[in-house]
């Protein structure tokens, strides 16, 4: 797992981790990094255009992370661009909005894109946002949940609106990323070496490259 390491001021070390948001457009990708990084929410959002870049330092397990969060553009005009912020990153969070059913296929669009264009073992996030909508909920949590079990993906339901899950979400893909990359040093110390342990593990014959 490519992970960057630096140095910061007080001498600790930090990891920068490369993450992206992927998604139909209008699912509340932009709101959940406002969220997590600014802790806003605004009714009226801009269609984004290409991708919007966030960080976020955070600490998980005594370990620093520094969570460079590419927000990318849901609308299919920019779909060509996605490889540009995907490429390179350690994490992913595939976002569908609970109330459109369309947005849950496209969310396994992105899976199968990411599966058969990114090498790097990739975590991989599920978020069913907008949970405060509950009555016009069409996507059952069940469903995405076994979905996600099945490529061996995080999930978490959001409400970017009203503040829950969004913390969880990003806090627990770090920790995952943190966990990955003490995984990776303990392996890499020992000859001979084992494959690395691979967070995707349970995507089984499906996997092909990155999760
Ligand atoms: P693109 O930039 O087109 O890809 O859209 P996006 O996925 O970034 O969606 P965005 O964050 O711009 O949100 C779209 C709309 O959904 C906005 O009107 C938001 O206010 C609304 N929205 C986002 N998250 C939530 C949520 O958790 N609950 C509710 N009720 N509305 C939300």
């Amino acid at each position: 797992m490519a992970f960057n390491f630096s140095q910061g001021a007080q001498g600790a070390a930090r990891y920068d981790a490369k993450l992206v948001i992927l998604g139909a457009s209008g699912v509340g990708k932009t709101c959940l990094g406002l969220r997590f990084v600014k802790d806003q929410f605004v009714t009226y959002t801009a269609s984004t255009i290409g991708a919007s870049f966030l960080v976020k330092e955070l600490t998980v397990d005594k370990q620093k992370v520094s969570l460079q969060i590419w927000d990318t553009a849901g609308q299919e005009r920019f779909r060509s661009m996605a490889p540009l912020y995907y490429r390179g990153a350690v994490a992913a969070i595939l976002v569908c909005s609970i109330t459109d059913e369309g947005s849950f296929e496209k969310l396994k669009e992105w899976v199968r894109e990411l599966q058969a264009n990114v090498n790097e073992p990739l975590v991989l996030a599920i978020a069913c946002n907008k949970a405060d909508m509950a009555e016009h909920r069409v996507v059952p949590y069940n469903t995405a949940a076994q979905y996600a079990a099945s490529i061996g993906a995080l999930i978490y339901e959001t409400s970017a609106k009203q503040n829950t899950g969004v913390n969880e979400l990003f806090t627990e893909v770090a920790r995952k990323l943190v966990s990955s990359r003490f995984r990776t040093t303990e392996n890499t110390s020992s000859t001979p070496r084992n494959p690395l342990p691979d967070p995707m593990s349970d995507m089984g014959e499906r996997r092909r490259g990155c999760c």
